[in-house]
């Protein structure tokens, strides 16, 4: 069965409504299936005036509270970056379902608070594991094996551990097809509005 039949996406697309709902479709499956090219879109932000991208899991997507929440070390560089310039893009591409998504917003980090707490109980023991690096994501060194998690406390790493909630102001769908490319853009500004554009 292809992901396009998965999730009943049209073949083709003839009001703006379709391609939310599909949006909503494929990112809220993301969450959960590691083979969907959406499970790991790209995050940008800036690092002062430098763009900086990376790939990150998706762990939640709600389209009613129009958030998506991320996962990451609180000794990480771009904790910073974050809370210096909230505003952030997350892109995604599925070459199967012909279709990119793209979201515009800000991100807020959050540290040892209910946000992170929850997030920290539904994650399994190989997430946690993560965060029981010594040292923390970028830091310099010479040797990667001295940095490999052998002998860890699995729980030890919530003091390590940040939650980046991502909410979204504007979501673009593009779907590539020969017989028709389909370029639709949500905005929620003071109210909702949606438009085609060229593709
Ligand atoms: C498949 C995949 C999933 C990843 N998931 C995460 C993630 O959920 N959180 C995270 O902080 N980094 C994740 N990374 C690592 C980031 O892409 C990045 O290398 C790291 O966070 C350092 O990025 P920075 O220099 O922007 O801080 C993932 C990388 C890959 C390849």
């Amino acid at each position: 069965m292809t992901n396009q039949s998965k999730f009943n996406l049209p073949e083709v697309y003839s009001t703006l409504e379709e391609t939310l709902e599909s949006a909503e479709k494929i990112l809220i499956a993301a969450v959960n299936d590691a083979k969907t090219l959406f499970h790991t879109p790209v995050v940008s932000s800036f690092n002062d005036n430098q763009i900086t991208s990376r790939v990150m899991v998706l762990r939640e997507f709600s389209l009613k509270d129009r958030k998506m929440r991320f996962h990451t070390d609180h000794r990480a560089a771009k904790i910073n970056h974050f809370n210096k310039i909230s505003t952030a893009s997350v892109i995604g591409y599925d070459p199967e379902l012909k279709i990119q998504i793209k979201l515009q917003g800000n991100i807020s980090t959050h540290y040892d608070d209910e946000i992170t707490k929850t997030a920290w109980e539904q994650s399994t023991s190989r997430s946690k594991k993560c965060y029981s690096v010594k040292g923390g994501s970028s830091k310099e060194i010479t040797n990667p094996e001295d940095y490999d998690i052998k002998d860890f406390e699995v729980e030890s790493g919530y003091k390590n551990f940040s939650v980046l909630v991502f909410n979204f102001n504007s979501l673009e769908f593009l779907y590539l097809k020969s017989s028709g490319h389909r370029r639709a853009i949500h905005k929620w500004d003071d109210e909702y509005q949606s438009t085609w554009l060229v593709p």
